[in-house]
């Protein structure tokens, strides 16, 4: 509720305009909106209206690092490290206008649980609807590239995937998990978009995140 209400502050305000639409919003939510609302720059537009229901790509939309920060230190507990580099990587990515290369964000050697929050959170931190998000994308070796001999088709797919969701949407994520059981060959396909190009054919990659989950070696003998 908290997030709605901070995404959506600009058009939540213009809502409380029309009478019958506030009842549709509890008290509460529309106290913090009204609060992130008044911080902002006051420029309210049909986009907004329309970004509060349909889901918007917006890349310049700010990270609030604040959230990010309370939501890792309360669902990671103990993990000081990883929340400080984890804030530390996206925060300065986010706040870059003209960042060089896309960001690449290397998490392992956690338990399950741990690994599957981390993206959950930065998924849901980047765009409101987290993994349901059509910006977001999870990709788990065994599930999506699980036959050796089709390595080729995978390639061709997977590139063809990031080509046509960064086009739609720049600040795209694609989250690969499991990726110590990836074939060697889908990890060649992504290379090439994790580079300092401009852009290829057309497209420039550098507003995208990516994030590899691996499992630890120690992890994997004792389950
Ligand atoms: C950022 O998140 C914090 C904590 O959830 C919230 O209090 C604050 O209003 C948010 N800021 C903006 C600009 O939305
Ligand atoms: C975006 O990626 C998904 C897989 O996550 C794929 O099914 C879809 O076709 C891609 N969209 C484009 C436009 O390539």
């Amino acid at each position: 509720m908290l997030r709605a209400g901070r995404l959506g502050g600009a058009c939540a305000l213009r809502l409380l305009l029309a009478a019958h639409t506030v009842a549709a919003f509890e008290p509460i939510s529309v106290g913090i909106a009204i609060g992130a609302a008044s911080a902002l720059t006051g420029y309210l537009s049909y986009t907004d209206l329309y970004c509060r229901f349909a889901e918007c790509c917006r890349e310049e939309q700010p990270l609030n690092a604040s959230a990010l920060k309370q939501e890792l230190e309360e669902k990671l507990f103990g993990q000081h490290l990883a929340t400080e580099v984890i804030l530390k990587a996206l925060t300065g990515f986010k706040n870059n206008k003209n960042p060089k290369k896309p960001l690449t964000l290397s998490l392992h050697g956690w338990a399950g649980t741990g690994k599957n929050f981390v993206s959950q959170i930065v998924a849901e931190n980047l765009h409101r609807k987290g993994l349901k998000s059509n910006f977001v994308h999870l990709f788990v070796s065994t599930l999506h590239f699980p036959h050796e001999q089709q390595i080729k088709l995978y390639q061709d797919q997977l590139q063809s995937w990031i080509r046509g969701n960064v086009s739609a949407c720049a600040s795209s994520l694609f989250i690969f998990d499991e990726m110590d059981k990836l074939h060697p060959g889908i990890i060649d396909a992504i290379k090439p978009f994790l580079d300092y190009y401009e852009q290829i054919d057309g497209v420039s990659y550098r507003k995208a995140i990516f994030i590899f989950l691996r499992q630890e070696e120690r992890e994997k003998t004792s389950s």
